[in-house]
């Protein structure tokens, strides 16, 4: 044994160290403060409806962990009744259960792209997307953010340099750090023109934006060469995500999808909880106007002060453009009482911002509240 070796856990000591300095370093904050950080946007969380539907259902005898893979015994008549109503709200072919957001792009893009073929990823998509990119088969390209142009003269590259595969384009329907929309419009043409698959996280939209809660991608949901994530745990207050897809996809991945066959089915709580969100989406369209209302009153509050944003949805980046002022800023705001996060590293410095979340949550007085504390701090005492 070398003595002189340094301690196993030296490195990883230093590299905490390092964050540290850098102003890079995260724990674990407790829930405290008004809710300006959650994406409970529909505020379904803690809604006595999904409580209800839970407690209901333990009582009948539901098992609370599915006890295998979906395609052992962890297969439960309630991930199959939640698929087939998933289906039918987002009109889709089918739909498929995952256990997160991150396990089903990541699923998505290790399973379906095969060699040979090309992934164009928006710069600014999800890291569980850029991580099935880097570990799945096909090559991929990363296009300049929101910037449909920028995606055709990838593909057109690639294409000129002798890429004769399956092209699929990757997106976010509304962007979690920006909070801005892609153009989809624009996309579907792509697509169209490329014989390419439009892949749509709708993250941050599902429940919320397109007829009745179903995602922006409603409108084109159905069509073979359109999969679209829409995860469980934002708006629709639960866990997981649903993959809706055409058929031959779903089988595929039901067959040939690792983090699908080698997990333990998700639990059929969680596919009872998600249930319930759908249905409430459906029967209680006025949480989504007062959320939209709660939208249009903030952006018009930060434009009234003097710092519109280029958001015009629930998620809005308060750019500061130093980390140490964004902290600052964020600390001071929850010192206020006001629970505000921060984006910080891996983005760049100057991107630094505050990410503030509106969720129904709060009321309008909180969000006037917040608006002129965080005035107040920007230009007041940390000026
Ligand atoms: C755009 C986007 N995609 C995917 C995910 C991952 O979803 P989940 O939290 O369900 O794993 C998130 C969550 O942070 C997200 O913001």
């Amino acid at each position: 044994m070398n003595l002189t070796q340094p301690s196993k856990l030296e490195r990883y000591a230093a590299a905490v160290d390092a964050m540290r300095e850098e102003g890079r370093r995260w724990g674990r904050r407790s829930r405290a403060g008004v809710d300006f950080a959650s994406s409970d946007y529909l505020a379904l969380a803690s809604a006595p409806r999904m409580k209800e539907a839970l407690f209901a259902t333990l009582k009948a005898g539901t098992p609370i962990g599915a006890g295998g893979s979906r395609l052992l015994r962890g297969n439960c008549e309630e991930h199959e009744a939640l698929e087939t109503e998933a289906a039918r709200f987002f009109r889709a072919e089918t739909a498929l259960f995952f256990g997160s957001g991150y396990i089903a792009n990541f699923a998505v893009l290790t399973t379906l792209p095969q060699r040979g073929d090309l992934l164009v990823l928006d710069s600014l998509v999800h890291a569980s997307l850029h991580e099935g990119a880097r570990v799945g088969r096909a090559e991929f390209r990363i296009a300049a953010h929101n910037d449909p142009q920028s995606v055709e003269d990838t593909i057109g590259n690639w294409r000129a340099k002798g890429g004769v595969g399956r092209v699929w384009i990757v997106v976010e329907s509304l962007y979690s750090i920006d909070g801005d929309l892609a153009a989809l419009a624009d996309l579907v043409e792509i697509a169209k023109r490329y014989e390419a698959f439009l892949v749509v996280d709708e993250s941050h939209a599902t429940g919320i934006y397109g007829e009745q809660g179903r995602g922006l991608t409603a409108p084109y949901q159905g069509r073979e060469y359109i999969l679209v994530v829409h995860t469980c745990g934002k708006a629709l207050g639960a866990a997981g995500a649903l993959v809706t897809a055409s058929s031959v996809l779903r089988d595929f991945m039901i067959n040939r999808c690792r983090p699908f066959i080698f997990a333990t089915a998700p639990s059929p709580l969680m596919a009872i909880a998600v249930r319930q969100a759908l249905l409430i989406v459906q029967e209680e369209p006025e949480r989504r106007r007062r959320l939209i209302d709660l939208i249009n009153f903030a952006h018009r509050q930060l434009a009234i002060c003097g710092r519109p944003t280029r958001s015009s949805s629930q998620i809005v980046p308060y750019r500061v453009g130093n980390n140490a002022r964004t902290m600052r800023l964020a600390a001071a705001l929850q010192a206020r009482g006001f629970d505000v996060r921060t984006i910080r590293p891996p983005v760049p410095p100057s991107r630094a911002r505050l990410r503030i979340s509106l969720t129904l949550n709060v009321e309008p007085d909180d969000v006037s509240e917040m608006i002129d504390a965080l005035v107040e701090e920007t230009w007041g005492k940390l000026r």
